[in-house]
């Protein structure tokens, strides 16, 4: 193993996390195999378990964007009593990511379906053909933009519904499977209590707006909001 490589390796597998794996190993799934992506604050790895592949993500303990994350995770709700151990902001995120998955995925929005989720550890249903995960949006060409538009008007809407806003939204995180939009990392996402709710919205419409607009006939927020919240 090159210098380089080992220390990818002990950034994202530290003790406390190889730990988790282990025990997750034994009740859900077998190895990880090849690794999808490697991001700011998460490693996506594919694993295989007796129903198929899954996806796991690994929030990294050491290197991630703490400050970001506690940003979002002061301003909701739900978790008004935090500690502020930099371990404990990040099993959090994970928790969030995961709640926040199973909200949409109850509300019918397209999402990689949460299977379960131990510490800095999210295991989802795993989004692609034949074990090679679906590419990203902002990576395809589309054979009808238009429609496509829309059925990304159309889950935002139930995510909405669902009392949900994305907060992250772009062709980079939109998976694309079966020709339909998956809506992914939603590790961010808030409640529409949250205080600035309305300002991430405005965000995720404008750039959906911005990506389709070279693409087709794209509509002006406010017919937008109107839509979403219709
Ligand atoms: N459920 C999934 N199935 C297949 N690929 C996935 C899945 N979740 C994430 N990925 C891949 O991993 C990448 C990173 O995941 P994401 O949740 O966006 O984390 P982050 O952007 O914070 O690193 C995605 O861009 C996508 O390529
Ligand atoms: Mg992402």
């Amino acid at each position: 193993m090159t210098k380089e490589i080992f220390k990818v390796y002990n950034e994202v597998f530290d003790n406390r996390t190889l730990k988790v794996l282990e025990k997750m190993r034994s009740e859900n799934y077998e190895e990880l195999e090849s690794c999808i992506s490697t991001g700011k604050e998460a490693n996506v790895f594919r694993a295989t378990t007796k129903n198929g592949f899954v996806a796991v993500k690994i929030f990294r303990m050491y290197t991630s964007s703490f400050d970001k994350m506690s940003d979002y995770i002061l301003g909701d709700p739900r978790f008004s009593h935090v500690s502020k151990k930099k371990h404990e902001i990040v099993y959090l995120w994970a928790k969030k990511e995961f709640r926040n998955l199973s909200k949409a995925f109850e509300a019918r929005v397209r999402v990689p379906k949460p299977l379960a989720c131990n510490k800095n550890v999210l295991i989802m249903e795993f989004i692609g053909d034949n074990g090679m995960a679906s590419p990203l949006l902002k990576d395809v060409n589309l054979e009808n933009p238009q429609k496509y538009y829309n059925e990304i008007i159309e889950n935002m809407k139930k995510l909405f519904k669902a009392n949900l806003i994305h907060a992250d939204l772009s062709e980079f995180n939109i998976l694309h499977y079966k020709n339909k939009p998956v809506f992914i990392d939603m590790g961010q996402s808030v409640l529409r209590e949250h205080p600035n709710s309305m300002n991430f919205l405005k965000k995720d419409i404008y750039n959906v707006n911005r990506f389709f607009s070279r693409k087709c006939k794209t509509i002006t927020f406010e017919e937008f909001m109107k839509k979403i919240e219709k």
